[in-house]
């Protein structure tokens, strides 16, 4: 072996080192990328409804009972239900129970001697249904349906 060849080997050493440095190198990066996709990718699937559906409720619904409520509802409790004539139903107060079946009942009711008439004859329960979903996703931070 004369002294180039020997130049050679050393460079091919070297070069071959890099080499498995820079392999290895991808490899972590690799495995962190594979460590954190599979520690946030759950997260985001597993999360994401919970937080857009703190109450339960079912964005479909939302959106038919947004359209009732732009009909019939937002001339007293405004377009985005911040409250006219009708109280402010985007905020965290009510005057007559928050849960699903007391704002359900609440509009199929009304309000005796308020402004709040009753709508169990005008609309079906599905619909009164949909507005509830509607009016408590008002109060839901992470809804934006009408303030958008
Ligand atoms: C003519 C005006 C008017 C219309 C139309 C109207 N509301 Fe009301 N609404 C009121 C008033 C006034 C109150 C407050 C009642 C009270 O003082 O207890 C109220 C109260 C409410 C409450 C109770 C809020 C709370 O704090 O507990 C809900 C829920 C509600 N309205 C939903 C609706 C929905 C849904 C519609 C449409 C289907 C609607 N309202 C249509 C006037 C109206």
């Amino acid at each position: 072996m004369n002294f180039q060849d020997n130049r050679n080997v050393k460079k091919f050493q070297a070069v071959e080192a890099e080499r498995k440095v820079r392999q290895r190198t991808r490899t972590i990066v690799y495995v962190v990328l594979a460590y954190l996709c599979g520690l946030v990718l759950p997260l985001c699937v597993v999360g994401m409804p919970r937080v857009s559906t703190g109450r339960g409720l079912d964005l479909s619904k939302v959106w038919e009972g947004r359209e009732i409520f732009l009909k019939q509802c937002a001339d007293c409790h405004g377009e985005d239900g911040s409250g006219v004539f009708g109280p402010d139903l985007t905020d965290q107060f009510w005057l007559h129970g928050y849960t699903k079946e007391e704002v359900q009942e609440t509009i199929t009711n009304g309000v005796p001697g308020t402004g709040m008439p009753p709508w169990g004859k005008t609309l079906n329960s599905q619909e009164i249904e949909s507005i509830s979903e509607f009016v408590l996703s008002l109060s839901e931070p992470s809804f934006s349906t009408s303030r958008a």
